[in-house]
C-alpha cells in the first residue's frame, strides 16, 4: 500500500517500519557501550520498531519498557525482539506518556535511561 492509500484510509503512516538514523545511533552507542545500560531500567520513548530498546536487553539491561502510541508498533515488536533472540516478552506501553502523567510513569515503573530516537518531527513533541 502506499502513503497516499494509507491516508485515504486514514492508516497512520508505519513509522514503525524503519530503523530511523538515530534509533540507530543509540543503538550504536549502546552495544558499544553496554556498561551504559547494563543492569538499569531503560525506557524507549516512542520505540517504533524498538531498535533501541532492543539494544539495551542486548546489552544487558535490567528492564526495558517500550512505549509508542501505534498500536501496529506495538505488535512489531514482539516480531522483532523474536527476530533479535531475545527470550523475553516485551514490556510494551501503548499509552502517550508525554500527554501528562500517567500510573506507568508516577508509579509502577522509573527509567534510570530514558532513549528516544527520531521522534521530535512534530510540533507538539
Ligand atoms: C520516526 S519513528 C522513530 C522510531 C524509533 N525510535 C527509531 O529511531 O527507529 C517515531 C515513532 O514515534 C511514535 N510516536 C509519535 N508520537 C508519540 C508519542 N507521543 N508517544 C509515543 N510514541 C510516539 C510513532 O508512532 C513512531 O513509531
Amino acid at each position: 500500500m502506499t502513503e497516499t492509500g494509507l491516508e485515504q484510509e486514514n492508516k497512520n503512516l508505519p513509522f514503525w517500519a524503519f530503523a530511523w538514523p538515530r534509533g540507530q545511533a543509540i543503538a550504536r552507542y549502546i552495544l558499544d557501550n553496554p556498561s551504559f545500560v547494563k543492569n538499569k531500567s531503560v525506557l524507549d520513548l516512542a520505540s517504533g520498531s524498538g531498535i533501541a530498546g532492543i539494544a539495551a536487553l542486548t546489552a544487558s539491561a535490567r528492564h526495558v519498557d517500550f512505549n509508542d502510541i501505534d498500536p501496529l508498533a506495538c505488535k512489531s515488536l514482539h516480531l522483532n525482539c523474536t527476530a533479535n533472540g531475545l527470550k523475553v516478552y516485551p514490556s510494551i506501553l501503548g499509552k502517550n506518556l508525554i500527554a501528562g502523567p500517567t500510573h506507568e510513569c508516577s508509579e509502577k515503573n522509573s527509567w534510570a535511561i530514558i532513549v528516544a530516537g527520531d521522534i521530535f518531527y512534530e510540533l507538539p513533541m
